[in-house]
């Protein structure tokens, strides 16, 4: 795992942004999984403003809640359309989300999984960190080797996302379909993007505590290739602070990065 910290939320986006840009011109038809949530509007902006082509690239979003259609302004496929997907020359048909209307979640689970296979697995994952360390819509105690299926949210994450249903906790849905710990360990590539002091606390659990099914993302620490990039308040409670600046300041492959 490689821990940055930028200045500010713009200069971590930006970086964030950029890392995502340099793979989709090495790879044109790159597989990217996709994340929704405050955090990842800029990302996005940053991406519709750039000339890159997204005509050969296939998405796969991490979660969408359980019942609501892809019209639904509270539903994630509404929002990667609104923030992404019709600012690009993205084709619709290769930008995936679970779908949370079928009425067999099981099978959508499964079929979701399939496609994820078909495509060749995912290149390059996008995470964001929910205020109890779910990944996805991975809630705490679930399994570190889960696939895709339907989970029961927390109060707290329906808190957390209150403000995409006018402000009323009890308007969000009770459950969503959402990648597995597995699955999203699967990528070839991850990269989570944590802003704020309201992250300080659950990043630095998730990042140099202990592996634990209490901490879905601390599960990332077991991932080969896992960038976790934070600005200066989502980095405030971690303990090795110097080390990860030293490794950014020196490392060869950051210099181009380094402004
Ligand atoms: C969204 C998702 C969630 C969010 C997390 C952070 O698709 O899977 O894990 O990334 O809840 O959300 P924000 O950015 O709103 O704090």
């Amino acid at each position: 795992m490689e821990v940055i910290v930028r200045p500010d939320r713009e200069q971590a986006v930006s970086l964030v942004a950029e890392i995502i840009l340099d793979r989709l011109r090495a790879k044109p038809e790159i597989v990217l999984g996709l994340a929704t949530g405050r955090t990842m509007t800029r990302v996005y902006d940053l991406l519709a403003q750039s000339a890159v082509s997204f005509a050969c690239v296939t998405t796969f979003n991490l979660d969408e809640y359980v019942g609501l259609s892809a019209e639904h302004p509270g539903s994630f496929a509404r929002y990667m359309r609104d923030h992404l997907f019709e600012k690009v020359d993205i084709d619709p048909a290769r930008a995936h989300l679970p779908d949370g209307a079928a009425a067999d979640l099981r099978k959508a689970a499964h079929d979701f999984e399939e496609l994820i296979k078909k495509a060749g697995g995912i290149d390059l994952q996008l995470l964001g960190i929910g205020e109890n360390g779910h990944i996805g819509f991975n809630e705490p105690a679930s399994a570190l080797m889960s696939r895709t299926r339907d989970k029961t949210l927390t109060p707290t994450t329906r808190a957390q996302n209150a403000a995409f249903f006018c402000g009323d906790p009890n308007m969000v849905p009770p459950r969503a379909l959402t990648m597995g710990i597995g699955t999203i360990l699967d990528a070839k590539e991850l990269i989570l993007l944590a802003t704020g002091e309201g992250k300080a606390g659950i990043v630095a659990r998730a990042v140099e505590g202990p592996i634990t099914a209490s901490v879905s993302a601390s599960a990332l620490q077991l991932h080969p290739n896992c960038k976790v990039v934070l600005d200066e308040d989502a980095a405030g409670s971690l303990k090795f602070r110097d080390y990860y600046d030293f490794v950014f300041e020196n490392e060869p492959e950051w210099a181009k990065y380094r402004r």
